[in-house]
């Protein structure tokens, strides 16, 4: 359920990049509100700031101008300092590590956040669920793109972190298993997390709350106007 409360708050958020003599306005004064239980779709066309935008969140860049505020038990953090259990990026380039196994790579978080019992268990019910079960054992360069993303997919959802920032995560999938990673968002934000999921994909607007597009650096609330 949607609640009032606000996971994090977004103020004014710029991003200028320099590409020789070019400047590009990744961001234009940006604000968003996150609440918990919600899944937001941030949709747009290619190269309007949606990556951005996710990678300013998440503390992967800084923005150049602007606040971002972490509410409720987040308060007074920087995103930076968020561990996997709060907070999951599931980054465009995926981001898996070549020298961990598949099913390393899904345990990771557990680990890294004193948790291993949520990399056993926990790790194996998420691979099977997303059908790389059997692919534990290999290394994400013997794996497909589609199931090196569904891993990457199981890595963020391992701890139920509050916040899940998704990039494009169903890029590389078939409508079957776009289905199956949907309804894993659903099924998580039943639990009072929040989902920003950046997709290409209309067809996955349906599973969300919520619709933010980005033009040009800009960020509106809605679906983008149709075009004819
Ligand atoms: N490191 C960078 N240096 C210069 N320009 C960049 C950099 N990263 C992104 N940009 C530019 O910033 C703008 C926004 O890029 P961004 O990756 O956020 O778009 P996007 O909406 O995620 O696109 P896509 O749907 O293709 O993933 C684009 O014009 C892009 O070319
Ligand atoms: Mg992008």
């Amino acid at each position: 359920m949607v609640t009032d409360a606000v996971v994090v708050s977004g103020t004014g958020l710029s991003k200028t990049y320099r590409r020789n003599a070019e400047l590009v306005h990744a961001l234009r004064e940006v604000s968003l509100v996150l609440h918990p239980g919600e899944l937001v779709a941030l949709v747009g066309p290619s190269g309007s700031g949606k990556s951005t935008l996710l990678n300013v969140l998440c503390g992967w860049e800084r923005a150049d101008a602007g606040a971002l505020t972490w509410g409720a038990a987040l308060a007074g953090r920087q995103a930076e300092d968020l561990s996997w259990g709060e907070l999951a990026l599931i980054p465009q380039a995926l981001g898996l590590l070549e020298d961990l196994t598949m099913g390393e790579n899904v345990s990771l978080p557990g680990r890294l956040t004193g948790a291993p019992d949520r990399g056993g268990k926990a790790a194996r019910e998420l691979m099977t669920s997303v059908g790389i079960d059997h692919l534990a054992d290999r290394y994400p360069k013997q794996a497909s793109l589609g199931e090196q993303q569904r891993c990457c997919v199981s890595r963020a959802l391992l701890l139920e972190p509050a916040i899940v920032l998704a990039d494009e995560p169903t890029a590389h999938q078939d409508a079957r298993w776009t289905e199956v990673i949907f309804t894993a968002f659903r099924r998580l934000v039943r639990s009072g997390s929040v989902c920003l999921i950046a997709t290409h994909n209309p067809e996955t607007w349906e599973y969300a709350d919520r619709i933010l597009s980005m033009h040009d650096g800009e960020l509106r609330e809605g679906a983008p106007a149709p075009v004819h």
